[in-house]
């Protein structure tokens, strides 16, 4: 039996969810270009290599959610589960590094992983994110946070909890983990199995295991602030203070570990609430990376950055009615009345088109209440009238479909017409439209 099913995981998006995602990616984009960013648009597919040195082999993500292939060249390739150990090669691939530092990359597209499918959380899912390579700083980390935050809030979202920790360096990560598999191999035989394998590949995720039981143990577990260096706690007040002294709430969370192998320094995430409280999940994270880049075979720079969910944000959004404003109905909607002036309707209709006006006509012949049936449902702001006897005329009613108001106005200076109309009753209407066609 053939399967016409949408593969498991994955979603079309289409109708308002279609606008409300370019609309956040619009959004997104402006936030990025205000804080210098630019954009770089890489292969949704690498060789598993990068991803396996990239991501990292410790990860979840690499251990069991890659789409992974053979090519008809019988190379491995895989699907990208995230962007920025593309990027990376991206930047390495094409010497970026040699120009101007720090780089600062923005980008957006889907993303792969095989994970159980739940609210929130997809097969195939959208990121928007940002890279920020070469300056290694506690100023370039809060620079990159305070981007994530503001962003959130250039969309709508008021109260913007950011969850904050630091991993410390390499010597600091090594120490801590050593603490940690001395601590939980005492405990480890009543924990779950995955944490049973993290204690083997990567015990700071036992820190963040959602098994109640396994939770409890893990308070009892070394605490990494304990473990950080000098630097590395010195840089990590550095950064709090630059981002408190923005004017941002956060929340030290010391159980944020992040599920990706190459951070360092600091990491963070963003979890915002819905009204309903339905919990998506994060809708961003990210954080500091020191040897990704030389672990690629590239330069050793070190850089920070982070990425968005795009269903999440776009769902919290929806939840909170921050997308109602972009339900935008066409300008306007020309109505012909009877058979013979379906021609001259037509011709109207292009010309309105031409001058900027997004505008609808039925094509066919169709009863006056009908038209003014979908004129409702198509959210016009105006109907254009066009009658038999008028056209002899040279002329047309324009009903503004709000106030019921009908005038009359010539056919033959239509668009000086239409743009009195627009800009005296709609001040606003060319604002309206760059929301959603940036
Ligand atoms: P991540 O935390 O794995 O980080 O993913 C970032 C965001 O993508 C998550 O916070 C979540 O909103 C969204 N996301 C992840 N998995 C799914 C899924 N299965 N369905 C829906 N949304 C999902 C990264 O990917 C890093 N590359 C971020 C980064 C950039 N770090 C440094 N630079």
């Amino acid at each position: 039996m053939p399967n016409y099913q949408p593969v498991k995981g994955t979603h079309d998006i289409y109708g308002k969810e279609a606008i409300g995602m370019r609309y956040i990616e619009a959004v997104l984009g402006a936030a990025c270009e205000l804080y210098g960013y630019k954009e770089i648009i890489v292969p949704s597919m690498e060789y598993t290599e990068v991803f396996a040195r990239g991501t990292g082999e410790g990860s979840d993500i690499v251990r069991k959610e890659m789409y992974t292939f053979l090519d008809k060249g019988d190379r491995s390739i895989t699907l990208r589960p995230e962007f920025t150990a593309g990027v990376m090669r991206a930047i390495i691939s094409n010497k970026l590094y040699a120009g101007d530092l720090p780089l600062k990359l923005y980008y957006q597209g889907p993303a792969f992983r095989y994970e159980r499918p739940q609210l929130g959380r997809y097969r195939q899912f959208h990121q928007f994110g940002v890279e920020e390579v070469g300056l290694d700083s506690s100023r370039a980390d809060a620079e990159c946070i305070c981007l994530a935050v503001s962003a959130l809030q250039m969309l709508g979202f008021e109260n913007v909890k950011l969850k904050i920790n630091s991993l410390g360096d390499n010597e600091t990560r090594a120490a801590y983990r050593e603490a940690l598999v001395k601590y939980f191999s005492e405990h480890i035989d009543e924990m779950c199995d995955d944490c049973k394998e993290r204690i083997k590949l990567n015990p700071l995720r036992i820190l963040d295991c959602k098994v109640e039981h396994d939770q409890e143990i893990a308070k009892g577990a070394p605490r990494i602030k304990d473990y950080l260096s000098e630097a590395s706690e010195k840089r990590f007040y550095e950064t709090l203070n630059i981002i408190n002294a923005m004017g941002i709430d956060y929340e030290i969370d010391e159980n944020l570990v992040r599920g990706l192998d190459y951070y360092s320094e600091v990491v963070f995430e963003i979890h915002l609430t819905s009204p309903e409280n339905k919990d998506y999940g994060a809708v961003c994270g990210g954080g500091h990376y020191g040897g990704l880049i030389k672990g690629l075979g590239g330069p050793d720079l070190a850089g920070v950055g982070f990425a968005m969910g795009l269903e999440r944000v776009y769902s919290l959004m929806e939840d909170s009615h921050l997308l109602d404003h972009i339900e935008e109905g066409v300008d306007l909607y020309v109505m012909p009345v009877g058979d013979k002036v379906l021609d001259e309707a037509f011709e109207i209709t292009m010309a309105c088109r031409s001058f900027g006006y997004s505008t609808e006509t039925p094509l066919a012949a169709l009863k006056f209440g009908a038209m003014f049936k979908k004129a409702e449902h198509l959210g016009a702001k105006y109907a254009l009238i066009v009658g038999e006897e008028e056209m002899i005329h040279g002329i047309l009613k324009i009903k503004n479909l709000q106030s019921q108001e009908q005038k009359e106005i010539s056919l033959e200076n239509l668009q000086e017409e239409l743009d009195k109309i627009f800009h005296e009753g709609h001040e606003e209407h060319h604002h309206h439209c760059h929301c959603h066609e940036e």
